[in-house]
């Protein structure tokens, strides 16, 4: 990394991210490290210009004080401490603190240039990338979700046909999503992309399972060993790209914030399966991993699409999945889409979709009594999918779905709106 660094140290403080986002913000690169690094570490991350104590509240935690290194006082950077006091909010305390005395400290003090930007990232990970790598090969899972393909655009421009790109279809996708992984990845950007349409392989697998558990660990797992077989196939792959970003890296937990979920990876592949991570987007935030993609080229359709659950339409299909009720969700969720769109509400709301319950209600089509499933839409807006509420959408744009999706959507009769917050409700439904 050839950009200036700010190194924050993390002495229990709730705010570290925010501290890094705002410094990233100002243009100059920022990363957390554990309170007790050692000198020897700190200088041997690139071009270090300052540190940032963040000290918590009385740098307390689990009722023991923390305390960097003594050395560290000595060693020649710049230094700063921020220490929120017991009586303030941590969060409205860096509100108030801010931009003046961090840009002071960050341009004066440590003498930082603002030279963090997109392009230069790009620069520098393809650089190292292709150092990395060499002239092996690198094996990559691409869903079409966010991350995996921000990666994939990275490793193409680093190492072009090198990158082997696998595309499970799991046949719970949404309306026309492996299609334009297919266009995007193979057609436009030319990359070695392998395609296995696995659609009757896992509906199989999921016949007459109506257990939400059961289902996402039979999506998952079944993932998993196609990739692996795909992999298998394969000669001569030493690493495997993966989607990797800053929150999974920080929320596996560093010594003074408590862990909130395990570091994701493809984990499960068999041991003798061994390769080597190659994480190009392990430094960067949500945000940044958009922008980035966008700096690559990608469509603004792919790098700012709405969250989507792994287990894809097999959550939305709820209890056992049946073709039908799959395909009234698939045509249910792309209508959902067209006209959010039109109405300019997928730049305003966070998730929407629609799921399928797995029961049927009396209704009437041509004058004759009919017995059909429903389709339930919802919509919430949320910061960080630990809560949420729902949109109040306009009720015109409701009735033209609703209209829609009773006019094109097989079996169905029924249109209602889910009004539940979460808590006590989950945003998905399985
Ligand atoms: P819940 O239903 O727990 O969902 O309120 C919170 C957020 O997580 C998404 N979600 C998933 N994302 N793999 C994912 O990558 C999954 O298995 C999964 N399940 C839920 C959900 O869409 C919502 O944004």
């Amino acid at each position: 990394m050839k950009q200036d660094m700010i190194v924050i140290l993390d002495l229990g403080s709730t705010q570290n991210t925010v501290l890094a986002r705002q410094i990233r913000d100002l243009g100059v690169y920022s990363e957390i490290h554990p309170h007790d690094i050692t000198v020897d570490e700190l200088n041997a991350l690139d071009n270090v210009k300052g540190i940032i104590l963040n000290g918590g509240e009385n740098r307390i935690v689990d009722g023991a004080a923390v305390e960097v290194r003594q050395e560290l006082y000595d060693c020649g950077y710049p230094i700063i401490s921020i220490d929120y006091p017991g009586s303030c909010c941590e969060k409205q305390y860096l509100e108030l603190l801010s931009e003046e005395e961090l840009r002071s400290f960050i341009f004066d003090e440590c003498q930082a240039e603002a030279n963090w930007n997109m392009k230069n990232f790009i620069d520098d990970q393809v650089e190292m990338i292709k150092k990395q790598v060499g002239d092996k090969k690198v094996l990559l899972a691409l869903s079409g979700g966010v991350d995996s393909s921000v990666v994939a655009a990275m490793l193409i421009k680093a190492i072009g046909q090198q990158l082997v790109c696998v595309h499970v279809n799991h046949g719970l996708m949404r309306k026309n999503e492996s299609e334009s992984v297919i266009e995007v990845f193979k057609n436009q950007l030319h990359a070695n992309l392998i395609y296995v349409d696995a659609t009757e392989r896992f509906l199989g697998k999921l016949e007459n399972v109506s257990d939400p558990e059961q289902k996402r660990k039979i999506i998952g797992g079944e993932f998993i060993r196609v990739f692996e077989e795909e992999a298998r196939k394969l000669e001569g792959i030493d690493f495997l790209g993966q989607g990797t970003i800053y929150p999974d890296i920080i929320e596996s937990g560093t010594k003074t914030a408590k862990m909130v979920k395990s570091h994701h990876n493809v984990g499960g592949l068999p041991e003798d399966l061994q390769f080597e991570l190659v994480e190009p987007l392990k430094q960067l935030f949500k945000d940044e991993v958009r922008a980035c993609g966008i700096e690559l080229g990608l469509p603004a359709s792919m790098v700012y699409r709405q969250p989507f659950p792994g287990p894809g339409l097999g959550v939305r299909c709820l209890g056992a999945i049946t073709r039908d009720r799959l395909e009234a969700v698939r045509e249910s969720d792309a209508i959902l889409r067209e006209e959010f769109e039109k109405a300019g509400l997928n730049k305003k709301v966070w998730q929407y979709f629609t799921v399928v319950p797995d029961f049927k209600s009396v209704g009437m089509k041509n004058h004759a009594r009919c017995f059909e499933y429903m389709v339930i839409i919802r919509a919430i807006n949320t910061v960080d999918a630990m809560t949420a509420s729902i949109e109040k959408i306009d009720w015109d744009v409701l009735e033209k779905i609703t209209n829609r999706i009773l006019a094109e959507v097989d079996h169905v009769n029924r249109v209602c709106y889910d009004m539940s917050p979460k808590p006590p409700a989950t945003i998905e439904f399985e």
